[in-house]
């Protein structure tokens, strides 16, 4: 079966995922009969543009160029990213743009519109998550569409597939985690003797740091992906404004310093509890002891605790995450639509 997928960005996550699919290509036709032909790409800066087929390498090279996509062979170029998404041919939209905290968009926008035409999403993106998930997901299911969006939390850890595909009739009662590299990074960092815009540097050197660092420092981010966390896993229907959150721009190098000479580490951690109907949602910087789950997470990595009514307390730990890992939830959220379409529709594309 050939898959043809449309990019709607065209960044760090997506290029790397396209690398992937090229390193990977021999094990997806040996093992899944699958082959993929990019047919559109978006971004915000590089131009948009349509094809029948577009050279990934070719289209990495252009943007690592900073040159408009519109010179790659065989491409016509398109008005913007919504006419990109009303006219491509695909099986597959993978929409990577920029996280926006307050408001999801215009991710939820295209993802709408992808839906609408019946199209399958797969996202990297919390914001739709955040600010959209049951609309989307009903919308999905209305088109017979998929909707996935594995690496828009902890990267590619399975963590949405975990209690999808693993703990089927159980139920999630609540969570504790820390899902954010960057403050995770800052305060490891400043364990070590760094002071905090030293580990900041850091993480903007290594690119785990927002476009927009202060949604890390502030706990937007950790906010939106609790939030995420808790409408996907919990059923809830929480906003991120919903979150008590605290970030970690006051907390000094004398406090880490104080906490570490007494067993203690500062994390920053995100919370969901359920009491009865209630749902109580927090992100803020917490002592925790050192020989703790939550603070062996050092650097960039993150953890998720959940609670569950049938099967305990269950972890995932993620040791030190980067692009390829965020890349791998594209690809693997890919395999599961192609494992989920129709017979009938692999022999039409094979054909
Ligand atoms: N980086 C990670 O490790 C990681 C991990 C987990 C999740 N994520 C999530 O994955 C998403 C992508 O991250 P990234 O690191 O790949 O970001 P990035 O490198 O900044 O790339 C964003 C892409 O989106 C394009 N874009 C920006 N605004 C747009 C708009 N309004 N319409 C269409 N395209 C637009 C950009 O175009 P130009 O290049 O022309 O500006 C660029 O191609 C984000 O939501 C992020 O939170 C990232």
């Amino acid at each position: 079966m050939e898959l043809k997928l449309a990019f709607i960005g065209f960044g760090n996550v997506a290029r790397e995922f396209a690398l992937l699919l090229k390193s990977r290509a021999d094990l997806l036709a040996e093992n899944y009969n699958l082959t993929c032909r990019a047919t559109a790409i978006a971004t915000a800066r590089h131009g948009c543009v349509l094809s029948t087929n577009i050279n990934l390498d070719e289209a990495i090279g252009c943007v690592r160029r900073k040159e408009n996509l519109a010179q790659i062979s065989g491409a016509t170029a398109a008005a913007d990213p919504m006419a990109v998404i009303e006219n491509c041919d695909a099986d597959i939209i993978f929409e990577t743009t920029p996280l926006d905290p307050l408001g999801g968009e215009p991710a939820t926008t295209y993802i709408r519109r992808a839906l609408g035409r019946a199209i399958n999403v797969v996202t990297a993106n919390k914001g739709p998550l955040a600010f959209a998930y049951h609309e989307l997901k009903a919308l999905a299911a209305g088109h017979g569409a998929a909707f996935r969006f594995e690496s828009a939390v902890m990267d590619g850890a399975p963590v949405f597939n975990l209690v999808e595909r693993c703990l089927p009739a159980v139920k999630v009662t609540g969570f504790k985690a820390i899902l954010n590299s960057t403050t995770n990074l800052i305060l490891t960092g400043m364990e070590q003797g760094r002071s905090f815009d030293e580990a900041l540097a850091e993480a903007r050197s290594i690119g785990v740091a927002e476009a927009n660092s202060d949604y890390d420092i502030d706990g937007w981010d950790a906010a939106v992906k609790s939030v995420a966390l808790a409408n996907v896993l919990m059923g809830a229907d929480a906003r991120p404004r919903d979150v008590e959150r605290r970030g970690i721009r006051d907390i000094t190098c004398d406090e880490v310093r104080a906490a570490v000479r007494d067993g203690c580490a500062i994390r920053l951690i995100a919370r969901a509890d359920s009491t009865g109907r209630d749902l109580r949602l927090r992100v803020a910087p917490e002592r925790v002891p050192a020989a703790s789950l939550m603070a062996s997470a050092r650097g960039t990595s993150n953890v998720l605790v959940i609670d569950t009514d049938l099967m305990g307390r269950l972890s995932v730990f993620e040791t030190a995450p980067g692009v390829e890992q965020t890349a791998y939830g594209l690809l693997s959220d890919m395999i599961r639509i192609h494992e989920s379409m129709p017979p009938r529709l692999n022999s039409r594309a094979s054909n």
